[in-house]
């Protein structure tokens, strides 16, 4: 039974983009390619072709690549479609154009899928609602999609299909636990960052981080293997982790990417380098059946895998190399919407959370209770009172915040005050009040930027001495439409050094945390609103 493709026209900005289900599905299909690919069974590799002269795949890449750009050119000639490649050298790029008005004008010329690789994080997020609106009002025949070819250190999700491929192919296919040691430059490598959500492929997922401290992996990334429920731990050279008894059977190296680190690293180089290098003398500590694995290039006279190893059974990054073409063929087909109509997907993607944060109390229902003021606090006749800030910082944290507060309410230039006291339930906690007499009504827009500023505050609107409205706040499940905020990474397409023009989005995590939208670097609100461009 044929039913509607959920594949096709998809873009893969991060992995998440698929689920878990539709990367088995994907993995099985590639399988199959695979061995008709190795038995030169033609009519099955028929079953996979787009075959569709004015199917058009783009390839920009921005930064250097060997096997992604190849292996995705040659994937896109085994589909006989049109393949077109944008010379960035000569491109408009360099007479200062955006990256919207770029990709909008080449998807106008018959483009559906673009393969992207910048320094730029969050690229291919962006210009997938960019172009999706540019495609509607020129009435184009299809939507673009975009594939991630590696943004900056973000992410590099087609590395990780084929990754993962490889390792369910040295696992029997089994996709119960993992047990992955992750070594080398934790800290630049977005292959590695794509492995904190990917390995959720898997079931029990156990990770190795060996990484001198210079280079260790980003917080926001340990931070999502947590919360995907990941056993992590942590050593600061391979010497080190080989000192214990509890090693894994997948090694996944990377390259040191030293020289974006200046010069006091430059310095300590041999001795960093030295760390994450696999030595001759280890041999003998590896358990039978181990598998070292990189997403290459290796370094020609500093291979973290020395050439020694190439003709041991140690040996998975070759083949991880050819799987690259085999896993983008067919993620070509799915997006092509030549295969996956027969995908029936039992996992329903979970809507982004649309819950209300902003409770007006029903003033009617409350019993009357005998007025309690703060210590210090000469009630107000009219105005407004926004109490419970920050419940539980210290007092000087409060004041820091509450002077905040009131710039990003714009209550700077009004009358009145901010007081710190001890909460009236829990007296070994403080809370900040802010009290500004005459001030009007918040728009609903404020009540936003108060919501997303002071999460856990009331609002108390006065009025001839008694309290005509009270709104509660929660903390919002995101912050965005506000101009005056921006991301915080300065390598991610919403901040404003990148002069694209791309408003903040940030996403509530489980931790609470906000992520960007674009970059996936977390904050938490407080540093959101710190950072702000008055
Ligand atoms: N693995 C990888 O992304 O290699 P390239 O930089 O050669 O594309």
């Amino acid at each position: 039974m044929e039913t509607k493709n959920v594949f096709a026209g998809r873009s893969l900005c991060v992995i998440e983009d698929l689920t878990i289900e539709e990367r088995k599905y994907l993995f099985s299909e590639v399988r199959i390619l695979k061995q008709a690919m190795q038995e030169n069974d033609l009519q099955t590799l028929e079953n996979y072709r787009i075959d569709d002269k004015d199917f058009g795949v783009y390839e920009v890449f921005l930064e250097d690549s060997t096997r992604t750009k190849e292996s995705f050119r040659n994937a896109a000639n085994f589909h006989h479609v049109k393949v077109s490649e944008l010379n960035s050298d000569s491109s408009s790029f360099n007479k200062g154009e955006s990256y919207a008005d770029t990709f909008n004008t080449l998807s106008g010329y018959s483009n559906t899928i673009f393969i992207i690789r910048s320094k730029i994080e969050g690229v291919c997020r962006w210009l997938e609602d960019e172009c999706a609106s540019y495609a509607q009002r020129n009435r184009l025949w299809r939507k673009p999609a975009f594939i991630n070819a590696g943004d900056g250190k973000h992410e590099h999700p087609t590395q990780e299909l084929l990754d993962e491929f490889t390792f369910m192919e040295d696992n029997d296919w089994k996709t119960d636990s993992i047990h992955l040691a992750l070594v080398g430059d934790l800290y630049h490598g977005r292959t590695v960052h794509s492995k904190a959500a990917g390995l959720k492929l898997f079931d029990k997922v156990k990770v190795d981080l060996i990484a001198p401290v210079e280079l260790a992996m980003p917080e926001t990334y340990v931070l999502k293997m947590q919360e995907n429920g990941y056993e992590i731990r942590l050593f600061s050279s391979i010497e080190e982790y080989l000192s214990q008894g509890d090693i894994a059977d997948k090694w996944y190296f990377t390259r040191p990417q030293l020289e974006r680190m200046g010069d006091r690293i430059l310095q300590r180089q041999e001795e960093l380098r030295s760390a994450i290098t696999f030595r001759r003398e280890f041999m003998g500590k590896l358990m039978e059946g181990t598998k070292f694995y990189h997403p290459l290039p290796r370094h020609k006279v500093t291979p973290t895998i020395p050439t020694f190893l190439d003709d041991t059974p140690l040996n998975g990054w070759e083949r991880q190399s050819i799987n690259g073409m085999y896993v983008r063929i067919i993620l070509l087909a799915l997006i092509g919407g030549k295969i996956g109509s027969c995908f029936v997907p039992k996992e329903i993607p979970v809507e982004e959370s649309r819950a209300e944060y902003i409770f007006e109390v029903d003033l009617t229902q409350r019993e009357p209770k005998d007025k309690v003021v703060s210590e210090g606090v000469q009630p107000i006749h009219n105005g407004l009172v926004i109490d419970h800030i920050c419940r539980g910082d210290t007092p000087s944290e409060i004041r820091d915040h509450m002077r905040l507060i009131s710039s990003v309410l714009g209550l700077d230039e009004a009358k009145g005050g901010e007081w710190v006291s001890r909460g009236h339930s829990d007296s070994n906690s403080y809370k900040g009040i802010i009290f500004r007499p005459d001030a009007t009504e918040l728009t609903r827009k404020k009540l936003k930027r108060l919501a997303a500023v002071a999460p856990g505050c009331t609002l108390n609107i006065i009025r001839d001495g008694k309290v005509e409205k009270k709104y509660r706040m929660e903390m919002p499940p995101r912050i965005y439409n506000f101009d005056d905020l921006s991301c915080t990474n300065d390598a991610c397409i919403s901040h404003p050094s990148q002069s694209e023009g791309v408003p903040a989005h940030f996403s509530r995590t489980k931790e609470n945390l906000f992520a960007c939208a674009y970059c996936g670097k977390t904050h938490s609100f407080k540093e959101i609103w710190k950072s702000r461009n008055k």
